[in-house]
């Protein structure tokens, strides 16, 4: 078993200067594909549940489908997240359950949809901190809201991350890591036209990674959206109108700045499509469902294996032993004692 918490793989890309993909998953299909493809690129890896996922296939059965695949891919370090944990009792039940790593995201009240004022995001996130690095698990916060600057979701520039408030929140809250809203947005549709400096604010990372150079930063909403992926859906059957994604050269030019863990979702869910639609419309005759659910562990394993290279993670599986949670544990309490 090679369970690990996120703040040890975080900080091992930081020595290494690289980033780590952090993969959502809601089926087996999905956590097969992403750790095939850990296994083919030598990378360490984030295997996220969304508060969604978890009640799609049920918090027992998807964290038993992840610990498995800790079991079977030893060699490889795995974090187990909960992404987006919107309030402290979801957090904690996460942790609870046996997560190494959970998301407070207290940039939105607990309806996941309203924006919060500063001083709730801290009082939460903070209360989350001290529940998870007692137990030696892992927090991210976030700051600024997502949604895009022009998709209409959001109140565009106000919701973009401050980088004064960022230096403050991360003293304030203690997290180790910081997912910072640079005009990303979930999903499909991300932008309508390629996008450039004024509306994916990459020169906001930079600015924050000056300020807290020994910060992890997060970058959400970061899946690329690919043109070729699009163009397979629609071929065989699909009718999706995908807009830009985030290019992954902008990607590498954050990790450059201090980007360490980078949320992809929607790149797995488009590849698994395709790949599903391909199946089912080449073989007409096939009643057999795992001719395509083994077509959609292909297609994601594909996908996740092209971003692990691309990222800069692969290679760096065996360039460290995992330390237990107890360990971390008795790290946050030395590092407060100094402070
Ligand atoms: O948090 C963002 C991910 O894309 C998860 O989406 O809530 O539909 O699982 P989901
Ligand atoms: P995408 O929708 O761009 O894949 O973003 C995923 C994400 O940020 C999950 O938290
Ligand atoms: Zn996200």
């Amino acid at each position: 078993m090679s369970l690990v918490s996120m703040r040890q793989v975080l900080d091992e890309a930081a020595t290494g200067g690289y980033g780590v993909g952090a993969f959502n998953v809601n089926n087996m299909e999905q956590i097969q594909g992403i750790m095939e493809a850990a296994r083919e690129t030598a990378s360490p890896v984030i295997v996220q549940a969304s508060r969604g996922a978890r009640s799609y296939a049920g918090d027992r059965f998807l964290l038993h489908l992840m610990l498995a695949a800790a079991e079977e891919y030893p060699e490889i370090p795995v974090v187990l997240h909960q992404d987006h944990g919107n309030s402290p009792a979801t957090c904690l039940r996460a942790i609870d359950l046996g997560f190494t790593s959970v998301m407070m995201d207290g940039s939105l009240l607990e309806d996941a949809n309203t924006p919060a004022d500063y001083e709730y995001n801290v009082a939460v996130t903070r209360a989350v901190v001290e529940y998870a690095h007692a137990r030696g698990v892992t927090v991210e916060g976030e700051l600024g809201t997502l949604g895009g600057i022009e998709d209409g979701v959001g109140s565009g520039e106000v919701n973009l991350v401050d980088p004064g408030q960022a230096v403050e929140f991360v003293a304030r809250t203690g997290v180790d890591a910081l997912a910072v809203a640079i005009g990303t947005s979930h999903g499909a549709y991300k932008f309508s036209r390629e996008p450039d400096g004024d509306i994916l604010a990459m020169h906001l990372i930079e600015e924050i990674h000056r300020r807290l150079p020994d910060r992890h930063l997060v970058m959400h909403g970061s899946s690329s959206v690919p043109a070729g992926l699009v163009r397979r859906i629609n071929a065989a059957g699909g009718r999706i109108t995908a807009g830009y994604g985030v290019p992954v050269e902008q990607i590498q030019r954050g990790i450059r700045h201090g980007v360490r863990k980078i949320n992809v979702d929607t790149d797995g869910r488009l590849a698994i499509t395709a790949a599903v639609r391909e199946a089912l419309a080449g073989e007409p005759a096939e009643w057999d469902p795992r001719h395509a659910t083994k077509a959609a562990r292909q297609g994601m394993r594909e996908v996740v294996a092209e971003r692990m290279r691309q990222f800069g993670q692969a290679g760096h599986a065996a360039d460290y032993l995992p330390l237990s949670l107890e360990r971390m544990r008795e790290r946050y309490v030395a590092t407060a004692a100094v402070a």
